[in-house]
Formats: structure tokens, C-alpha cells, sequence
């Protein structure tokens, strides 16, 4: 497995903002993230520290942060052109659970949440959503098409706004959704 920022390389906590390559599985919960800007990578990097749970990059270089990568990013998503970049590594099935983790794009899951969701890497049976938006479109709308990709329900599922981020509001959501996660409660599509 690389790309693993396991919980205890620096004394029990993880540094932030480093996912480090080629380190082993060291738990049973693993959170996958994709993100452009660096809202989901910091609600992963949280989520990663209150589950003790394996962060894992999911990466994608055609969406590099400047204007080119995000009309790419733009017209990918409309165009709802999903194509899995490769990745390091080949499987995830071999977690309990899996926590998918990333922004919004034009009222979809990013083309590389979607890409993962319908492709070809073997995911574990328990698997949550967790997206970041910029809080302009129906959330309800973009997690049915999650749903649609995945071909299953999610145990737990939130959506955090840029502008909740790091304040007083992002507690309730994130309380929820590792709540809903432990529980393990089944979301229907439409719920
Ligand atoms: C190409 C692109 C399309 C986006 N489309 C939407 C959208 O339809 N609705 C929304 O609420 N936010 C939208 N956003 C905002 C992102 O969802 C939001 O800023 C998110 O937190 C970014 O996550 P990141 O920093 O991890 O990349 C879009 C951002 C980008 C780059």
C-alpha cells in the first residue's frame, strides 16, 4: 500500500498535510481523498485522526491546481468523463471500511471519486462518502448519483461547505457522520 499516512509514524499523530509513500495497512478503516484545493484533504486529514484510520491519496495530475487543471476539471465533470488515473495502489477490499473522500464539481462527485466508485479497484463492503462543496447546488441530488456510481448504499454519507469548514458547524456534520459510520447504518439513496 502507498500513499498511507499511518497513525504511528510521528509519535501517534499525523502530520497534516503529508501522505507518505509505501507504508503498510495499520488499521482497518482506510480514508481515500481526492482533492484539488485542500478542503477534503484537511476534513480527511480530521476524519483520518478521529478514526485512526489509513489516509490514502487518490490522485489525479490532468487537475493540477491553475487554470488549465480546473477547466479540465470542469469540462471532465460536465462531460462526466471518468476515467481512473493510475494510482499506487491496486486494491482497497483488503480494509473493513472505506471512507471515499472529496469535492463537489459542477453538482457531481469529482470525475476521480467517480472514477474509483465505477471502476475496476476491488472496495471493501462498508464504504462512507464524504464530500466538501462550495455550498451552491443540492446536495441530495449529487449523493444519488454517488449512489448510482457505486451501484450500492453508503453506510454514512455528509457534505461540508467551504464556508462551515473549520468552524463551529463543521461539529454536528462530522459528529453524524462518524456516528451514522459506526453505527454502521444503511443510507437509502433518497433518505
Ligand atoms: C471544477 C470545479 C467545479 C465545482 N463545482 C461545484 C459545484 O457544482 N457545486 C459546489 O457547491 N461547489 C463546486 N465546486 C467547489 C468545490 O466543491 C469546493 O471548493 C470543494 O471544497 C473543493 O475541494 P478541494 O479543495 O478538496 O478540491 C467546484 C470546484 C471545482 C474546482
Amino acid at each position: 500500500m502507498t500513499y498511507v499516512n499511518g497513525p504511528n509514524r510521528r509519535g501517534g499523530k499525523r502530520s497534516p498535510y503529508l501522505w507518505e509513500r509505501d507504508m503498510p495497512k495499520t488499521s482497518d478503516t482506510a480514508i481515500v481523498c481526492y482533492s484539488l484545493s485542500g478542503h477534503s484533504k484537511r476534513i480527511a486529514q480530521r476524519l483520518a485522526n478521529d478514526l485512526g484510520a489509513d489516509l490514502i491519496a487518490l490522485s489525479d495530475p490532468r487537475y493540477g491546481p491553475n487554470w488549465v487543471g480546473y477547466m479540465r476539471a470542469v469540462w471532465h465533470s460536465l462531460r462526466q468523463n471518468c476515467v481512473l488515473a493510475p494510482q499506487t495502489f491496486t486494491s482497497l477490499d483488503e480494509y473493513h471500511t472505506l471512507v471515499i473522500c472529496g469535492p463537489i464539481w459542477t453538482s457531481y462527485p469529482a470525475t476521480p471519486l467517480r472514477a474509483l466508485m465505477k471502476g475496476h479497484i476491488p472496495l471493501p463492503a462498508r464504504i462512507a462518502l464524504f464530500l466538501t462543496c462550495g455550498n451552491h447546488n443540492p446536495v441530495q441530488k449529487t449523493l444519488d448519483l454517488a449512489r448510482d456510481d457505486l451501484g450500492r448504499d453508503f453506510v454514512a454519507t455528509a457534505c461540508l461547505g467551504n464556508s462551515q469548514q473549520d468552524t463551529a458547524q463543521e461539529e454536528p456534520v462530522v459528529a453524524k457522520f462518524l456516528s451514522d459510520l459506526t453505527r454502521g447504518a444503511t443510507h437509502a439513496s433518497s433518505a
